[in-house]
């Protein structure tokens, strides 16, 4: 299949019911009637993107890219992969996105109403491009877990948001990335969405000794695989891609 080709249907038995009720809000998001399928338009397929040309320097850098006084506080990683497709093929160009709380698991957002503390030196945005095998490559800090109104307890484990963007506007994928060995994962009422365990491995990053920064950070490796059997699990994608 092309790159430009249709996309592949969603698999039913890797990505979690668009009904959920542990995870509330799918209660009012979930789609009532049965679902259509559209062809994408020409300039769905090739219409234009952005961000590609205004990378900054510290884009990749959430240590620096907000540092006002000094380095924000909590545990100082890496986060690195590729971006792949569903024959494990290098996807370059890729603009990555990525935000999280800081690490006592708060936002920088002005609805963001947890007690945890706002660090002055911690934005907890930032964004690359994969470069020609398709790697992506950022520093930050550990994100905290955090509480959130769903159920009576509910706390989301640590985690880091991402965004990718294809070939053309309409193909933004969304994701999360956990961490490996959290025991907050399991008791997640988002991540029970997912039913295969294998599905939930993928989205674990995994500490890579070998791609520590010696006397600086921590490392977690995550892959991202766009399509086909292989497929992360993303949040907004109706059908595969
Ligand atoms: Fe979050």
């Amino acid at each position: 299949m092309s790159d430009q080709g249709s996309y592949y249907q969603r698999d039913r038995s890797w990505h979690p019911a668009a009904l959920t009720p542990q995870y509330k809000t799918s209660v009012l998001r979930s789609p009532r009637y049965p679902l259509l399928s559209l062809d994408n338009t020409i300039s769905e397929m090739t219409g234009p993107r952005f961000g590609h040309d205004k990378i900054g320097p510290l884009d990749n850098d959430l240590i620096r890219n907000f540092a006002k006084t000094g380095d924000p506080i909590g545990q100082r990683i890496v986060v690195y992969g590729r971006v792949l497709d569903e024959n494990a093929r290098p996807v370059p160009g890729t603009l990555v996105e990525f935000w999280q709380a800081n690490a006592g698991g708060r936002y920088r957002h002005k609805k963001e109403t947890y007690l945890a503390a706002i660090d002055p030196n911690f934005g907890g945005c930032g964004r690359t491009i994969t470069d020609g095998e398709g790697r992506y490559w950022f520093r930050t800090i550990k994100p905290g877990a955090y509480p959130w109104p769903n159920g009576v307890n509910d706390w989301r484990p640590a985690h880091i948001h991402f965004s990718l963007f294809g070939h053309a506007f309409a193909q933004r994928l969304i994701t999360q990335m956990y961490f490996e060995g959290d025991p907050m994962i399991w008791q997640c009422p988002i991540v029970s969405t997912i039913a295969d365990k294998a599905a939930i491995d993928q989205l674990t990053a995994v500490l890579d000794r070998n791609a520590t920064l010696p006397m600086d950070a921590l490392a977690y490796k995550f892959d991202i695989v766009l399509r086909g059997r292989r497929s992360t699990m993303f949040e907004n994608r109706m059908e595969g891609n």
